[in-house]
């Protein structure tokens, strides 16, 4: 694997300040920092973006998907909604981790349902910030037992 992208959908800029108690006191920055820091030591690129819309991160996982590069993904809220999202790791064939922070099972009835789960690779959740890297772990772990 040469290189990884991480995705960050809405409201994940908060973090640090988001419902600590849910989410923790690192911020998003924090957690770049830590996949950067990995991804050096392994060779790995690492492509980390987040933003609030949609759009953007079916444009993102389109480019990944297109250039056979795989992705850590945290859509945030558009887990629970986002047919878009689904559509994009389908039709791009998009090699897909999905993250949270939170143990989405343990809270609200409309965090139950994951959109994404059925065309991800792997899902990794209710781990804080330890989620991304035992995403990244997974990874880099099937890259080296794998023939890609
Ligand atoms: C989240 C869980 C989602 O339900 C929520 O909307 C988020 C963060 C998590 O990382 O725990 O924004 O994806």
């Amino acid at each position: 694997m040469k290189f990884v992208h991480v995705l960050n959908g809405p409201n994940l800029n908060l973090l640090g300040t988001r419902e600590p108690a849910t989410y923790g006191t690192l911020t998003l920055a924090d957690i770049e920092a830590r996949l950067t820091a990995r991804c050096a030591s392994e060779g790995i690129a690492l492509s980390f973006r987040q933003s609030n819309h949609e759009g953007d991160l079916v444009g993102w996982i389109q480019e990944a998907g297109a250039k056979g590069e795989p992705v850590i993904l945290n859509a945030g809220a558009y887990t629970h909604t986002s047919i878009a999202i689904y559509d994009a790791i389908r039709g791009s064939g998009a090699k897909v981790i999905e993250v949270h922070l939170s143990n989405v099972h343990a809270r609200e009835d409309f965090r139950h349902h994951s959109t994404i789960s059925a065309v991800a690779a792997g899902v990794i959740l209710g781990f804080g910030a330890l989620s991304y890297d035992l995403a990244l772990d997974a990874l880099i772990s099937q890259s080296k037992t794998t023939k890609s």
